[in-house]
């Protein structure tokens, strides 16, 4: 991988190779395992059969663990308790079981993370989790017709920001301030560091582990959404969705929320021919609605 915007290499925390190379060698930094990645297969082919499915997802407990932790959790909205992996995918439908798995396997990665870097991964989780509330509800609000793809992408587009804590914990405390004050040059300030930048490094490994494809397009242009190409919608959306909870995370409060030019939710807003005011008043609500998520996990 090449570093961007003509860095001296001299002047890097780190090689961008170098830092890539750890993260391959972290053994266990596969977002989606085998069983993960053959259940998304099943769950999307057309004559799916669910019992089969559910045998496929048991063969792994974590991801057992977290389907039902997370279909029982408040940011999934399920009114009755899913005490088995059979209800949880008869409950979500088999469209939402491939996003409930992409969010598992996330999360089961996080639980293999240095505790060095455990306050970062909880206050990331918990950052990933607000967006993909928001993702929801602006997408059921305004009826965009995603169905969970929404809610996955949220959860995984920061992952690049986990990686680099996982693989190189030293330098993520230089690089990544956990301010959640972020603007494009977030990335500018990534690349001047360590020659790449957490979209571009989530983007390659998200390629590498097999994430659908619009999950990696969420990953590398959540910052850049003008930049998307085939899942445009999508990535406005997400970007929407983050600069919201960023605000959140940075202030702690929706109070003052103003929607401001050339912001991600200016370009969310655009094409969908919805005022500022209405947009304020959404993302007002959604942001007070994603605080009481807060500590779901
Ligand atoms: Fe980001
Ligand atoms: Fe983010």
């Amino acid at each position: 991988m090449s570093g961007k915007g003509g860095s001296d290499h001299s002047e890097l925390l780190i090689e961008p190779d170098e830092l890539m190379r750890r993260i391959d060698s972290y053994a266990d930094l596969t977002m989606l395992t085998t069983v993960a990645l053959e259940a998304i297969e099943m769950a999307g082919a057309p004559n799916c059969s669910v019992p089969e499915l559910v045998e496929v997802i048991e063969k792994d407990p974590r991801l057992v663990t977290g389907i039902l932790t997370l279909s029982n959790s408040v940011a999934y909205q399920t009114r009755r308790e899913v005490k088995s992996v059979q209800h949880a995918v008869m409950l979500v439908g088999l469209s939402q079981c491939q996003n409930l798995i992409v969010s598992c396997s996330i999360q089961s990665l996080l639980t293999k993370m240095p505790s060095s870097v455990e306050w970062a991964r909880n206050v990331i989780w918990r950052h990933s989790l607000q967006t993909a509330t928001l993702a929801r509800y602006f997408n059921q609000q305004l009826d965009l017709g995603f169905e969970g793809e929404e809610f996955s992408g949220a959860i995984v587009h920061d992952i690049g920001r986990l990686l680099l804590a996982a693989a190189a914990p030293d330098v993520f405390e230089v690089v990544d301030r956990m301010t959640f004050h972020e603007s494009r040059r977030i990335l500018q300030t990534e690349r001047a560091l360590i020659g790449t930048d957490h979209c571009e490094m989530g983007a390659i490994v998200g390629v590498a582990d097999k994430l659908p494809a619009a999950l990696v397009e969420v990953i590398r242009y959540h910052h850049t959404p003008e930049e998307a190409r085939e899942h445009a919608p999508l990535v406005r959306l997400v970007a929407a969705a983050d600069e919201a909870a960023n605000r959140l995370m940075h202030y702690g409060t929706a109070e003052g929320f103003e929607i401001e030019d050339d912001s991600a939710f200016a370009k969310f807003l655009q094409p969908l021919s919805i005022s500022w005011e209405e947009g304020t008043r959404l993302a007002v609500e959604g942001m007070w609605l994603v605080d009481d998520v807060a500590g779901t996990s």
